[in-house]
């Protein structure tokens, strides 16, 4: 496993991350499946047993997430804690089979899906303190999702963010060239979010070359 810090990358060979630890039921399969299929991205296995690790940890009472797709990782969250978890959809269909899925699950009374886009949903939430904040939606934003909700963090609260190296794209800088303007402009602005994680003083963040690239900030 990688550690990516201050920009270095630092291979930490005694790491392993034994996938296995994940155990599923039969709905969270039926959607893992469904993403498959109807190509919704959806959080990697890696990535998932280290979001979950974390919340085992925290123990989080409220939770942030930013980007619910089908409502598979809003489930997952919400049955490694026991958590309250928000999460914001802009979507429509992909919020209506959230809502569908989070109620199969019976876990209605614990996730609360807001249908808006999330620059737009700060009103909504603004009355809550949240222990645990995760950034899983639109990569070009980022960083104004960052700046906008993380006021809402409890002291010690930690920032987790998925696709950090969208598929290895991040760190192949040499051939950079070779993406079209779209996916060059997505890789700026995860660069740049990178460097504003790791130089903001308020923060002690790693990148982790888990799954798609996770990274975790936890407030000082
Ligand atoms: C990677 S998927 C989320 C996957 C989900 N967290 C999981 O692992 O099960 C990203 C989702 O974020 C939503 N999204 C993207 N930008 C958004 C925004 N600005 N506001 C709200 N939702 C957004 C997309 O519609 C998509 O459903």
């Amino acid at each position: 496993m990688a550690v990516i810090h201050a920009m270095k990358i630092v291979t930490a060979k005694a790491v392993t991350l034994v996938k296995n630890n994940l155990e599923f039921n039969e709905l969270e399969l039926e959607l893992k499946e469904y993403a498959k299929e109807h190509k919704v991205p959806i959080i990697f296995d890696e990535g998932l047993s280290f979001l979950e690790a974390i919340i085992r940890t925290k123990r989080p009472i409220n939770i942030l997430e930013i980007g619910t797709a089908i409502g598979y990782s809003a489930i997952r969250m919400a049955r490694a804690s026991g958590s309250n978890v928000y999460s914001i959809e802009r979507d429509l269909n992909m919020y209506n089979l959230a809502i569908e899925n989070i109620k199969r699950a019976g876990l209605d009374n614990k996730i609360h899906i807001i249908f808006k886009d999330a620059l737009l949903a700060f009103d909504d939430v603004k009355d809550i303190k949240f222990d645990l904040i995760f950034i899983d939606a639109a990569k070009a934003q980022y960083h104004k999702f960052f700046d906008l909700y993380t006021p809402l963090l409890n002291e010690n609260g930690v920032v987790v963010c998925d696709n950090m190296l969208f598929h290895g794209l991040v760190e192949d800088k040499d051939n950079i060239e070779n993406y079209s303007r779209s996916v060059r402009g997505l890789i700026r602005k995860l660069n740049e979010f990178h460097e504003s994680l790791l130089n903001n003083s308020d923060y002690d963040t790693a990148i982790y070359d888990i799954g798609d690239g996770m990274s975790i900030s936890v407030k000082k």
